[in-house]
């Protein structure tokens, strides 16, 4: 059980990190939450029109998924899951802006890399197809955390099922805004003016 607890407050302190808000403030650019969705992921970084900022936030919080879960597998291979969801959970309500983060997209891509390359490839292959094809980040997002658990079901990681579907459940309600906008037909594609 301490191990469980140690894997999620290190992964949840690492997932915390809000890069996309820093870059931006590094950049001088202001305040992320301040513009577009308001959210700190990639998507929105994009908004600035700064495509180099959002590839960076993209890959960081990628990695910061990414490697708590690979250092659960070394030191507590049982906590792995644990790992997992607290870097989710530190994206989405980091403890260093009050608890408002992001949606965990990017992050949750590092984490399923992390847990086995297959799941990994399964996220990558849908977020990027469904991006490709809709021009929608949130909708491929949606899709690729829901594709990441039946994944792990289909491919018989079955120790990591439970935790992909508590994850796709939660970023799923992070993205009810969305939800809104792509039913009313407003959700802005990637790219597009705003
Ligand atoms: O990962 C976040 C993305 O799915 C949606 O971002 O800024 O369009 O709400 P945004």
């Amino acid at each position: 059980a301490t191990e469980n607890v140690l894997a999620l407050v290190v992964g949840y302190l690492i997932g915390s990190i809000p890069f996309g808000f820093i870059l931006t403030r590094l950049a001088g650019m202001g305040d992320v939450r301040k513009i577009g969705s308001g959210n700190i992921g990639a998507t929105n970084v994009l908004r600035t029109g700064n495509k180099g900022l959002a590839a960076a936030t993209l890959l960081l919080d990628l990695f910061k998924g990414l490697t708590p879960v690979l250092l659960a597998r070394l030191w507590y291979p049982d906590a792995v899951g644990w790992a997992a969801l607290g870097a989710v959970v530190g994206h989405c309500f980091p403890i260093w802006l009050r608890f408002k983060g992001g949606k965990g997209v990017a992050t949750n891509a590092g984490v399923c890399f992390g847990l086995a390359w297959p799941i990994g490839l399964a996220y990558a292959f849908v977020w990027l197809g469904v991006l490709a094809g809709s021009r929608i980040s949130s909708l491929a997002g949606m899709c690729a955390v829901v594709a990441a658990a039946i994944a792990a079901a289909v491919l018989g990681y079955e120790d990591y099922i439970a935790v992909l579907v508590v994850i796709a459940v939660l970023i799923i309600w992070l993205h009810r805004a969305n939800i809104g906008r792509l039913m009313r037909g407003e959700e802005p594609k990637v790219g597009a003016a705003k």
